[in-house]
């Protein structure tokens, strides 16, 4: 009997290139770029398998250009607004995510990002690099403090409840966001469930951790940014698009807000004019999951998740169980 055919679409680390090697013949994305409609839409052809990425857009047209072959596309990403269930699922294709290998690492990250707004680290070491640096000065670069200071995490999913966790050494008053209360959060943190704009209001430092979807769109936008202390920082490791980005370059460029740090941009990789002028804002490029190990780990998750369904069994981090009965 063949092998089942996989299609990686870009070049991940070989742990999970090799874990789908032993039983699949494996077909890698050459370029170090996304494949482009055209490729994507070629290259699916006849897959019986497909590990995709947050910047390939698997919706209906893809899927049908895979054809009947296809059982799985295994996303490399805890996001999945790139793909659409419903037509996955009306065509009996499973979908898988990376959920919890990625969690602490894209928790640290907003705290690297929130560090790095409060203490003006960037604009210190752009300083530094030209020179400015003639000794220590009392009134230099002062930032803010960040122990003591109230936080709100708006979506309290696991990298929420993660970031939440490491808040606690800072000895904050913890504020939350989610669908519901979370008593098992609550009662380790001593995190409080508030509405949006209480938290908005109330808080020093707010940090977005909701995935993408036609709800949490714009979930910041300028009446909200109005709502927030003119001495706060937003941090966005989440999804570009849940932020207006326009609204919030012009709230930093009027010192509406303290600052940003940004992860994810609503038009990624474009960012939106005037946002890369201004100093009180740290950009880093969709860095969220991205660590050696954490990368490794993703690809592990994918390739189990592609294998699993290959062997006719339930993907462990399937998104779309209802798509086995489609099929047969
Ligand atoms: C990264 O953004 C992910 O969703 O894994
Ligand atoms: C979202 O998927 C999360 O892990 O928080």
């Amino acid at each position: 009997m063949s092998k089942p055919r996989v299609l990686i679409t870009r070049r991940i680390p070989d742990s999970g290139i090799r874990l789908l090697k032993i039983k699949c013949e494996v077909e890698v994305n050459p370029q170090d770029r996304p494949l482009t409609r055209e490729e994507l839409l070629l290259g699916v052809h006849d897959r019986d398998g497909v590990l995709c990425m947050l910047t390939d857009k698997i919706d209906a047209e893809v899927l049908d250009a895979a054809g009947p072959r296809a059982k799985i596309f295994a996303n490399y990403a805890v996001g999945f607004d790139n793909l659409d269930i419903a037509a996955a699922t009306q065509r009996g294709v499973l979908l898988s995510n990376t959920p919890d290998v990625l969690t602490d690492a894209t928790a640290d990250m907003a705290w690297s990002l929130l560090c790095a707004v409060a203490r003006r680290v960037l604009e210190g070491d752009r300083y530094t690099r030209a020179g400015k640096f003639t000794g220590w000065k009392p009134l230099e670069l002062l930032g803010l403090e960040i122990t003591g200071k109230t936080i709100g995490i708006i979506g309290a999913g696991r990298i929420g409840q993660a970031f939440g966790q490491r808040a606690c050494g800072f000895k904050p008053r913890l504020l939350y966001t989610a669908n519901r209360p979370k008593p098992d959060f609550e009662a380790q943190t001593g995190a409080s469930f508030a509405d949006r704009e209480t938290l908005l209001r109330e808080a020093d430092f707010v940090s977005l951790h909701l995935p993408l979807t036609p709800e949490t769109r714009h979930y910041i936008g300028a009446r909200e940014l109005n709502l927030m202390k003119e001495t706060a920082i937003l941090i966005n490791t989440s999804r570009g698009p849940v932020v207006d980005e326009k609204a919030l370059v012009k709230a930093l460029r009027e010192k509406r807000i303290w600052g940003a740090g940004l992860d994810v941009y609503e038009q990624e990789p474009e960012l939106e004019p005037g946002l890369s002028a201004l100093e009180n804002v740290v950009i880093t490029p969709h860095l969220g999951s991205a660590t050696i190990e954490t990368r490794d780990n993703m690809g592990i998750v994918a390739a189990d998740n592609i294998l699993a369904a290959l062997a006719g069994e339930m993907p462990p981090n399937c998104l779309n169980p209802e798509a086995a009965k489609a099929k047969n």
